[in-house]
This record gives C-alpha cells, sequence and structure tokens, in this order.
C-alpha cells in the first residue's frame, strides 16, 4: 500500500491536467452520510421527495424531507483534511479542476475555485415558475415551502431530482475535463450513478491514469482503475499529500 501510496504521488506530480471526481464518501468524515449502505440516508428517508412530479404535487411535504436532509444535516458540516488538502493541490497548481456529485458546497467552503457540481448544489434555488435562480439570504427556508423573491413561485432546490437532465454546461464542461486529463483522482464514489459515473471512462478511454481511493472497492476498482488506495480519504489525502512536491 505504501508503495502504491509512492507511485500515485509520482503520478500526480508528474501530471500537467490532474483533475479529481468526488462522491458521497469524501463528506462522510464531515459527519454527511452517504447515500447507500447500511447507514445510507435511502435506507432512512423515502427518496420520493426527490422525484419532480411529487415535488410539485406534494411541496410542503416534499420541502419538510429535503429540509431535514439536506439543510439540517448538511448544512451544519464543515470541510475535512480531505477537501482542504485538494484544495491546496489547486493552490500549488497541481489540480487543474473538481468535478463533485456532492451538492455541500464543502469543496468551496474549503477554498476550492474550480469546481463543477454536477448534481448542483443546495446554496441556489430554481423557481419552479420564473426560472429565476436565487440564493438564501434573498430566500427564508422559515417557511416551508420558499416562495421565488422574484414572483411568489415555487422555489425548488436547485440539484438534481430524480430522472432530471445534468444541466449542459455542467455537463459539457465536465466531460471537456475528463478528456484533457491525465491523471484523474476518484475519490467517495460507487461510480454507479450515471451519466456522471461516465466521466472516469472517458477519461481512461482518452488515456489518463486512474488513481482511485476508497474505504471499499466501487465499479471502477476492477474495470479502469489503475492504483486502488484502500481507506479513508482524509487519511490517504493526507499521506499522498506529503508526497506531492
Ligand atoms: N473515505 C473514502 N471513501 C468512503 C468513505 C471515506 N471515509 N466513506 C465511504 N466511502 C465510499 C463508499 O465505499 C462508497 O463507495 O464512498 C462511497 C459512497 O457511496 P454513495 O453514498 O453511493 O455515494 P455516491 O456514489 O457519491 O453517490 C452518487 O448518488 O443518489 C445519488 O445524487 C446522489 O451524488 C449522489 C450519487
Amino acid at each position: 500500500m505504501q508503495n502504491d501510496i509512492q507511485k500515485a504521488a509520482k503520478f500526480i506530480t508528474a501530471s500537467k491536467h490532474c483533475i479529481v471526481f468526488t462522491g458521497a464518501g469524501i463528506s462522510v468524515e464531515s459527519g454527511i452520510p452517504p447515500f447507500r449502505g447500511p447507514d445510507g440516508l435511502w435506507s432512512k428517508y423515502d427518496p420520493t421527495c426527490l422525484e419532480l412530479d411529487f415535488f410539485n404535487t406534494h411541496p410542503k411535504e416534499s420541502w419538510e424531507k429535503i429540509y431535514t436532509i439536506f439543510y439540517e444535516f448538511m448544512g451544519n458540516a464543515k470541510p475535512n483534511a480531505a477537501h482542504i488538502k485538494l484544495a491546496e493541490l489547486e493552490k500549488k497548481g497541481i489540480i487543474k479542476s473538481i468535478i463533485t456529485q456532492n451538492i455541500d458546497n464543502l469543496h468551496q467552503d474549503a477554498g476550492s475555485k474550480n469546481v463543477l457540481e454536477f448534481h448542483g448544489t443546495t446554496k441556489r434555488f430554481e423557481c419552479q415558475n420564473c426560472l429565476k435562480k436565487s440564493r438564501q439570504p434573498d430566500v427564508s427556508l422559515d417557511l416551508l415551502p420558499p416562495a421565488c423573491p422574484v414572483c411568489g413561485g415555487l422555489l425548488k432546490p436547485d440539484f438534481i431530482f430524480f430522472g432530471e437532465m445534468i444541466p449542459s454546461h455542467v455537463n459539457d464542461e465536465s466531460f471537456i475535463q475528463a478528456e484533457l486529463a491525465d491523471v484523474v483522482l476518484v475519490i467517495g464514489t460507487t461510480g454507479e450513478v450515471m451519466p456522471a459515473c461516465y466521466i472516469p471512462y472517458q477519461a481512461k478511454d482518452k488515456g489518463s491514469t486512474i488513481i482511485e481511493i476508497n474505504a471499499e472497492p466501487s465499479a471502477f476498482t476492477n474495470t479502469i482503475t489503475d492504483i486502488f488506495l484502500k481507506g479513508k480519504a482524509t487519511e490517504i489525502l493526507t499521506q499522498l499529500f506529503n508526497l506531492i512536491k
């Protein structure tokens, strides 16, 4: 394992365009439960509140669940050492961009600038009536469902609900990054959710080296991963960071 960390550090140090692809696992050590698995959010909560039809017909009921899961739980979380090391590597010019499936804003809170939020964010809202985007404090979550500050229409959190399309600008830019990448650092994701999971495959097709950090093997591990670093994101990234020149 120590050898593999050294090997990974060499690839990252020598890279010209290293990108990062993250999932829920990177935020677990910030206290945010993952989605899948025995302690996952979907084993505790019914995900129906994230279906668009249900949301539009039952906005109050949906918003009350969404608020508990994504604003009470996630709202108070702080970036952990893994988020912080990635932000430092971007500052050093080694990491060019982070494509995250997470909606928790923790990469930005840690100081990362080039973040592509593939599944959107809890920090922004979109009006279902006038389609304007807004943010807190213009939006109040004291009374649910929240109303659009422009037209009073129903606000939806600006993250992807089940069955929704990924906005084309973020989708296109993510796949451009995948094509440019010579090294992809994949952290804490099952690799089971489409179309996000195609990003590392696209990079691999273009000849990129795939380095994966995960507590458990994922869909990538035995298919495209070149170096698998098994363990917690904070611990592995700290060791890696110390070896990157
Ligand atoms: N360090 C590294 N990896 C970890 C850690 C940790 N401390 N804890 C858990 N993991 C790994 C798990 O082994 C698993 O592979 O993180 C992954 C978490 O899996 P999921 O909860 O399924 O998250 P993810 O794959 O990112 O989900 C993708 O699914 O419902 C959607 O839109 C949601 O963005 C989400 C998408």
